[in-house]
């Protein structure tokens, strides 16, 4: 059986889950579920990135010990991986010693060992919500433009990551598509910014500074940047540095699911890592675009964040799988509101899926039982239109995908105006059998997207349940 690896990134635990965490997390579901649909043996893993500044301060911030705060906030996440009916295997926290921690220890080592680490007295502007250091060219106004705040000056002497050594291996590598960045406007970004030159990285910071992460092996006075200590959870959840013959089943991953702001670290950084390291490289990275809420950008001073939690105990997982897979665009960015989201539920859930489903119930309820195979045209359309369908998911184009399964839901609207089967009753038994063989279709076709969906049209058509499958909603 061939293997498939796919990974999200693994969020800071440091305020609650939002919609836009929900993204991340939903696209690499589909993905897995696609490839496991294909007969892949499938590892999907997901988890939370728990140490650094960000959360040092906010743990402080709430009045408890950064390990207190952790484990409460990282529960939150597992549980939006619930809500949303995540198939993960596996859950990686960068706070477990046992899992996670000897895989860190062990990319360290080898890449010191291959003399890629040495120390430097710097001098820099920290950004800790990025948790990253920023050039003056970088700030808007002085200030970080993703966080609107002021970076911090840092001036210690750190270990320094050679990454400048890897730039060239790193361009040849996404320019060969040996690591492919989908879409091709990411792949271009990093193209370019590998093309202006690539500095060598700060990979720890004093423990008088930073005590809450994972101390450089063989020096405790230094603690290692968060950012290499997160990436790293990709190789240690599959057992790096503790249960080599799972790593080798697994590594390299086939695609890390990732949000533009993001990419770097993953394209960049992370690829230089596993170079020095010797070990082998990602096959793809996906990179998505952002959610707005009601037209911008989602932030607490604004009031406009998206809770996950409310709109899945309102509308239920699979609305709102749908809405974020077929209302943002797979590369681009995309807006969440309310109204809007109500219009799509509606349209396509309520009036589209939901109609036909309810309809071939209601024609088939006058059948005893019909076991005949449909009609060779309907098999084709239903062959081409599932073809299509999966090639945009093979390219990760998610709404498209989504776009083919409606085309086979307008064409079987079509079908039943045009035969009219309440009216020729001779030919009804065909219509009824060749509406069942869509149904039982788009069942399969939209598994991926909206599991819970696909196994209750099953039932109802076996059943022949005639309760509608989205409520319309007012
Ligand atoms: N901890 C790092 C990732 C380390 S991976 C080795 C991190 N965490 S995060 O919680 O800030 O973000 C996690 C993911 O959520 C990223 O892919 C990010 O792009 C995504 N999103 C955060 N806000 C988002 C939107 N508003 N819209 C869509 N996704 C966005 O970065």
């Amino acid at each position: 059986m061939r293997k498939f690896y796919v990974t999200t990134p693994i969020y800071y635990p440091s305020s609650n889950p939002h919609l836009g965490h929900a993204y991340t997390d939903v696209i690499a579901d589909v993905i897995a579920r696609f490839k496991r649909k294909e007969g892949f043996d499938v590892f999907f893993l997901t988890g939370t990135d728990e140490h650094g500044f960000k959360i040092q301060e906010h743990a402080k911030g709430a009045g408890k010990t950064p390990r207190q705060f952790v484990n409460e906030m990282s529960e939150r996440f597992e549980k939006l991986g619930e809500a949303l009916n995540l198939s993960n295997d596996d859950f990686i926290r960068t706070t477990d010693k046992k899992r996670h921690w000897p895989g860190v220890e062990l990319i360290w080592k080898k890449i010191e060992k291959k003399g890629d680490v040495y120390k430097k007295k710097y001098k820099g502007l920290y950004c800790s919500g990025c948790e990253v250091f920023k050039k003056e060219k970088e700030l808007v106004d002085g200030k970080c433009p993703d966080h609107d705040k002021e970076p911090e000056l840092v001036e210690e002497e750190n270990y320094f990551f050679k990454l400048s050594k890897y730039r060239e291996k790193i361009e040849e590598l996404i320019k060969k598509e040996e690591v492919k960045i989908a879409p091709e406007s990411g792949k271009k970004e990093i193209l370019n910014f590998l093309g202006k030159g690539l500095d060598d990285v700060s990979v720890s910071r004093s423990v008088e500074k930073l005590s809450w992460g994972i101390p450089v092996p063989g020096d405790e006075k230094q603690i290692l940047y968060v950012w290499l200590d997160a990436l790293s959870n990709y190789i240690s959840a599959i057992g790096y540095g503790r249960d080599e013959e799972n790593f080798k089943k697994w590594w390299p991953a086939d695609v890390h699911c990732v949000g533009k702001d993001i990419l770097r670290f993953h394209s960049v950084i992370w690829i230089g890592m596993l170079l020095s390291a010797g070990l082998e490289v990602p096959k793809n990275i996906l990179v998505h675009g952002h959610i707005t809420s009601e037209g911008r950008k989602m932030s607490k001073t604004i009031g406009n964040v998206v809770d996950p939690f409310e709109i899945v105990k309102e509308y239920g997982t699979d609305a709102v799988r749908y809405y974020l897979l077929r209302e943002i665009p797979a590369f681009g960015d995309g807006d969440f509101s309310e109204k809007k989201f109500k219009e799509r539920y509606n349209a396509d859930l309520a009036d589209g899926l939901g109609n036909l489903i309810s309809r071939t119930v209601a024609l088939a309820g006058k059948h005893e039982s019909i076991k005949e195979l449909p009609g060779e045209d309907i098999e084709k359309k239903v062959r081409e239109i599932k073809k299509e369908a999966e090639s945009f998911l093979e390219k990760f184009k998610f709404n498209e995908a989504l776009g083919s399964a409606w085309k086979l839901i307008h064409f079987a609207d079509r079908y039943i105006e045009e035969k009219k089967p309440w009216e020729k009753k001779e030919e009804s038994v065909t219509v009824v059998k060749n509406l069942i063989y869509i149904s039982a279709s788009l069942s399969e076709m939209l598994s991926p997207f909206m599991p819970e969906t696909a196994e209750r049209i099953k039932k109802k058509i076996q059943k022949k349940e005639k309760s509608p499958l989205f409520p319309k909603l007012k």
